[in-house]
C-alpha cells in the first residue's frame, strides 16, 4: 500500500466514525506516525509503507476513530507561539483562549514585572503564553488537579519558563497582591454534558468543564488578591450576566470582548483595594 492509499483510507474510516475533519486529522496522524512534515505526505504520496509504518499508522488513526481529541493523540498542541504537551490530565487549550491571553497582555502592557496569577491553569497555557510573551512578568499558577499541574510544569520546563504551580482550589493557597488575576474556569453546566461531542464529553478531564460555581466564587475571592484586573474566559451566553455581577461585587465598570468567531467570551474589571490608615 502507498502512503497516499494509506491516507485516504484513514480519512474514510474517520468519515465513517464522524470525526468533523476527516481528511485534515488523517494528515496529521499520519505524518505523525511517519515522522514527516504534512508537505512530505504529498512528496512521498507513492513511497510504498512497511509493515511497521503502516501498523503506527493504524495506532493513532484507530485513537482518534474511537472520538480520543486530536490533541490528545498527537500528544502537543499549538496554543499562540508554544507547542504545549497535551493529555488527557488537561483540557486541550482552545483558540478562544488566545483572545483571554491578547486581553492580559493588553492590560499588562503599561506595567514593569506585572504581577499575574492564571487561577484553573490546566495545561499552563494562559500562564505560559504570558510568561513568554512577557518575559518581565512574573506568573503563578494554581489548579485543584495535582494530574494537570503535573502537566503543566512538564511543560513549563521543557520550555524554559519560569512560573510558579500551585495546588489550590481557586486562590486560597495563594499569597499576596497581583496586578493581573485571570482565570478560563469550567463553564458548562450540569444539562449541557450531554450536548458536548464525545471528545470533550467523554475524555476531558470534568473537573475542567463543568462549574460547580467557580466562577462566581472567584470574582468574590479575587478582590482580596487583587490591585489590578480580574480576566475571565466565559461561556458566550453568560457574559452580560457575569459583567453585572462584578459590577456588583464593586468592580470597575466591567468590559466584554468577542472572540474571533464574534461570541462574548471575555469578561474583565478593575478592582481597586480601599486605600488603608
Ligand atoms: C476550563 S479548564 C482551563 C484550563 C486552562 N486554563 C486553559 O485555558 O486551557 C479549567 C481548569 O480549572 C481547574 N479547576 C476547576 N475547579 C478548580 C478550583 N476550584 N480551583 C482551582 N482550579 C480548578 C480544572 O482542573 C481545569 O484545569
Amino acid at each position: 500500500m502507498t502512503l497516499g492509499e494509506v491516507l485516504a483510507g484513514a480519512s474514510g474510516y474517520l468519515a465513517e466514525r464522524g470525526i468533523e475533519s476527516p481528511r485534515l486529522d488523517a494528515e496529521h496522524l499520519v505524518a505523525r506516525a511517519l515522522g514527516l512534515s504534512r508537505i512530505e505526505l504529498y512528496t512521498q504520496h507513492d513511497r510504498p509503507l512497511d509493515a511497521s509504518e503502516r501498523a503506527a499508522a493504524r495506532e493513532l488513526v484507530s485513537r482518534r476513530g474511537r472520538r480520543e481529541p486530536l490533541a490528545y493523540v498527537l500528544g502537543d498542541w499549538g496554543f499562540r507561539r508554544l507547542t504545549l504537551a497535551t493529555d488527557a490530565r488537561a483540557l486541550v487549550p482552545r483558540p478562544e483562549t488566545e483572545v483571554v491571553v491578547d486581553r492580559c497582555l493588553a492590560l499588562i502592557e503599561p506595567l514593569r514585572a506585572p504581577r499575574v496569577v492564571d487561577v484553573g491553569t490546566g495545561t499552563g497555557a494562559i500562564a505560559l503564553a504570558i510568561a513568554h510573551e512577557r518575559p518581565d512578568a512574573i506568573v503563578t499558577a494554581t489548579d485543584l488537579s495535582s494530574d494537570a499541574l503535573a502537566l503543566a510544569a512538564e511543560n513549563a520546563r521543557a520550555l524554559g519558563l519560569a512560573v510558579t504551580f500551585v495546588e489550590s482550589d481557586l486562590l486560597a493557597a495563594v499569597e499576596g497582591s497581583f496586578d493581573l488575576v485571570v482565570s478560563n474556569p469550567p463553564y458548562v453546566r450540569r444539562g449541557e454534558l450531554d450536548e458536548l461531542e464525545p471528545e470533550v464529553r467523554d475524555w476531558e478531564p470534568r473537573k475542567a468543564l463543568v462549574d460547580d460555581g467557580q466562577t462566581a466564587r472567584l470574582a468574590a475571592e479575587a478582590r482580596a488578591h487583587l490591585d489590578g484586573d480580574l480576566v475571565l474566559e466565559v461561556h458566550a451566553d453568560h457574559a452580560g450576566e457575569i459583567a453585572s455581577m462584578l459590577a456588583e461585587l464593586g468592580y470597575e465598570p466591567p468590559a466584554i470582548s468577542r472572540d474571533l468567531a464574534g461570541r462574548e467570551r471575555v469578561v474583565e474589571a478593575r478592582w481597586r483595594p480601599t486605600p488603608t490608615g
